[in-house]
């Protein structure tokens, strides 16, 4: 079994134990991260920078992510500063090509509003299981601009139909975007698949995005191998971030000028000139107004700590835990949503259940958080902070409501709740 050290679980801050008094079990990484240890340090670094420094902070402050390295940082330069220190190591991109965001959503936004997205062609190659932040910005955008999507069906399994998005993308195809890890399945497209569709794309002098939220930070990746233009991700989830944080990649030299970009993301923000340029770094463009730096102070705290571990470790470890949680599956003779093949697995498991909702909430009374999804699946994402005691325990907890259906009796909560 290659799992990480027990080390690392100590590096996160647990929630409080269950009613007996036993570690709850945490299995939604693809939801919110545990929050790493470091944490309550960085958010006191900034109130004693923004007390301390006030506007100067703007400037310069005490580089607390890198302390060893010497570096000048301030709030003016973290979206940079930190993007090219944890977050291009996270995708093998290169210093320059990547900058923090505040979702996915807006990076999504900025690219449609760019006039090179729109003079490649017009249509959007996307599959209806995209993530609304990439598959209603395209169908919003499409009523203002010429382009179009062109939305393939996923096949019976839920899962992208490259065959089909292949025929689809074609002289017409301005862009081609697809997620690296469905939301819906857990499903992870191999690198050749990958590679299929960003070929396919540029055959057709289309851009190909890579929607890789629930692939980066869970394994090794190298966007450039894989012919990306742009990938966007979050690091909110498996990267224990919080919220406001997310980033983009631009392929180095890919010109692109958002019309929704904003007055930080201009070539002379303080010359306060009437006609607006775009910065010649093309990733500043992806700002908007005033970043919100508060967040960022804590944006790569979980960053660090699997960057530390390494990635090959963490994909390791997942893997490890996941095959042990099929194993439980297969014994309890349930099907499996996500793909059983370790290389179009990711780090999330959906089990198809009964009353999927139901046992969700009965699980939570044991002390072991999972999520549902149409009443039908169990979606759990056993990640770094996880034993495999832990899943044996899940499944123990799972396979006694099942034998006697005590889970039936579970108030179901509100599920319209952060189950992204
Ligand atoms: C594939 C995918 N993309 C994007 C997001 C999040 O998008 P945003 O940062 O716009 O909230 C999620 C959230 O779960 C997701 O699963």
């Amino acid at each position: 079994m290659k799992l990480l050290s027990p080390d690392v679980r100590s590096r996160y801050r647990h929630p409080d134990p269950d009613r007996d008094d036993r570690p709850v079990v945490e299995f939604r990484a693809f939801t919110h991260g545990l929050q790493p240890a470091t944490v309550p340090a960085m958010m006191e670094a900034f109130t004693e920078d923004w007390r301390r420094f006030g506007v100067d902070a703007w400037n310069e402050v005490p580089n607390h992510w890198k302390p060893q390295s010497g570096d000048a940082v301030g709030w003016w330069s973290l979206p940079t500063y930190l993007a090219d220190a944890f977050v291009a190591p996270l995708l093998g991109a290169p210093t320059g090509t990547c900058i923090l965001q505040p979702h996915v959503h807006w990076s999504v936004q900025c690219l449609l509003s760019a006039p090179e997205v729109a003079d490649r062609g017009s249509e959007i190659v996307v599959t209806d299981g995209e993530f609304p932040s990439v598959l209603h910005s395209v169908q919003q955008w499409s009523s203002l601009i010429d382009l179009q999507p062109r939305i393939v069906p996923s096949d019976e399994h839920g899962r992208p139909d490259i065959e089909a998005l292949t025929d689809a993308i074609g002289p017409e195809t301005a862009m081609t975007a697809v997620s690296h890890v469905g939301f819906t399945t857990g499903a992870l497209l191999t690198d050749r698949d990958v590679r299929t569709l960003a070929e396919a794309t540029h055959r057709h002098g289309g851009l190909f995005l890579l929607d890789g939220y629930h692939s980066a930070s869970t394994m090794p990746l190298n966007v450039e191998d894989l012919d990306v233009d742009v990938f966007t991700g979050g690091l909110l989830k498996e990267a224990s971030g919080s919220s406001g944080n997310a980033f983009v990649y631009i392929r180095d030299g890919l010109e692109i000028t958002p019309r929704l970009t904003g007055w930080f993301g201009d070539a002379d923000p303080f010359g306060f000139r009437p006609e607006p340029e775009p910065h010649q770094d093309v990733r500043r463009r992806f700002l908007g107004g005033t970043t919100s730096v508060a967040s960022m102070y804590h944006a790569v705290e979980g960053v660090d700590i699997l960057l530390d571990v390494g990635l090959d470790a963490v994909r390791a470890h997942c893997l490890t835990l996941t095959d042990r949680a099929l194993e439980h599956a297969a014994d309890l003779d349930l099907s499996v949503r996500s793909p059983l093949p370790r290389t179009e697995r990711s780090a999330m498991l959906l089990l198809e259940v009964d009353h999927a909702h139901a046992l969700c909430e009965h699980l939570k009374t044991r002390g072991i958080y999972t999520d549902s999804r149409k009443n039908r699946y169990l979606r759990m994402a056993p990640f770094v902070w996880n034993t495999a005691a832990e899943v044996d325990r899940a499944f123990d907890a799972i396979r006694s409501a099942l034998a006697s259906g005590e889970h039936l009796d579970s108030e179901i909560q509100d599920t319209a709740g952060p189950v992204t």
